[in-house]
C-alpha cells in the first residue's frame, strides 16, 4: 500500500475509526484504479485530512473534475461525516483561453487546449455512482461565469483543480469569501506561474476577493497549494 495511505490510516487526529478509514482507503485504491485520475493520491488526501481534523461547517465543493476520480474520494469524504457536495463543470473540458503557461515550477512546458478534459456527464456521474457516493452530490454542469451565480452555501472546503489562472480566479473569488472558519481550500494548480502571479497578487486579493492576502501554504514551491480561513 502507498505511503501516503498507511499515513492516513495511522494518523489518530482523523475522526473516523481504524475500520472506516482503512474501508476508505480501499475504496481510495479501487477508484485509482479503474477511473483515470489527473491527482496524485497525496494530493486529494491533503484536502481529505484537513476536513477531517479541522471538522469546519458547511458543505464540499469541487470545481474541476473530468472523470470523477477525485469527486469519487472526495464524496466518500462527504457521505462518512455527513456532508453535501457539490461538482462544477463544463463537461466539455477547457474553455478557449489565450493564456500562455510557458513552463511550469518544474521547467516542463505547458500548454492547454481548448477541450482537453473533456468528459461526458453521465459518464463521469456514473463513474461516482459505482466508485464514490453519487447521492450525496449535486453535479452543476456549465462554464463557471455561467453556474456560480445561483450558488450562495457556506462552505467546509473546496478543491479547485481547473488548469487556467482564469478559471481559478473565478473559482476563488467566488468560493473563499462562502469559506466558513477553519474551512480549507485547495487548488491543484499551484504548479503555473500565472496561478502563483494571481494568487500572489495582493491587488487580487484586496479587490476581487475583498479580503487581505491570506497564507497560502506551498505558494511558488508546490503544485497543490492549501489556505485555512482563520
Ligand atoms: C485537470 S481537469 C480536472 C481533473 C480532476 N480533478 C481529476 O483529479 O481527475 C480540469 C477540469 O476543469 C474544467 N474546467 C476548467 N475551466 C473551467 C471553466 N471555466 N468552467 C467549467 N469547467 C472548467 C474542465 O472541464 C476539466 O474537467
Amino acid at each position: 500500500m502507498k505511503e501516503c495511505y498507511l499515513k492516513f490510516i495511522n494518523n489518530e487526529k482523523i475522526v473516523l475509526t481504524d475500520d472506516e478509514k482503512k474501508s476508505m482507503v480501499n475504496k481510495f485504491i479501487t477508484i485509482d484504479e479503474n477511473i483515470e485520475c489527473v491527482h496524485k493520491e497525496e494530493e486529494l488526501l491533503t484536502f481529505i485530512e484537513c476536513l477531517l481534523t479541522n471538522k469546519p461547517e458547511g458543505v464540499i465543493v469541487e470545481a474541476g473534475c473530468y472523470k470523477g476520480g477525485g469527486s469519487a474520494k472526495i464524496s466518500l469524504l462527504s457521505e462518512a461525516i455527513n456532508k453535501k457536495m457539490y461538482v462544477f463543470d463544463s463537461f466539455e473540458g477547457l474553455p478557449e483561453h489565450n493564456e500562455n503557461h510557458e513552463k511550469n515550477i518544474y521547467g516542463k512546458d505547458v500548454t492547454f487546449v481548448k477541450g482537453e478534459y473533456s468528459s461526458a456527464y453521465d459518464q463521469t456521474v456514473s463513474n461516482v455512482k459505482k466508485y464514490g457516493s453519487e447521492k450525496i452530490c449535486t453535479f452543476v454542469k456549465g462554464w463557471f461565469k455561467d453556474t456560480f451565480g445561483d450558488f450562495h452555501e457556506p462552505l467546509a472546503g473546496a478543491y479547485i483543480d481547473v488548469d487556467l489562472v482564469e478559471s481559478v480566479r473565478e473559482c476563488v473569488t467566488k468560493f473563499y469569501p462562502l469559506l466558513s472558519k477553519g474551512g480549507v481550500l485547495c487548488c491543484h494548480d499551484g504548479h503555473l506561474p500565472l496561478v502563483i502571479e494571481l494568487l500572489d497578487s495582493n491587488d487580487f486579493w484586496e479587490n476581487q476577493v475583498g479580503c487581505s492576502k491570506p497564507f497560502i501554504e506551498g505558494l511558488g514551491t508546490e503544485k497543490l497549494i492549501k489556505i485555512i480561513k482563520e
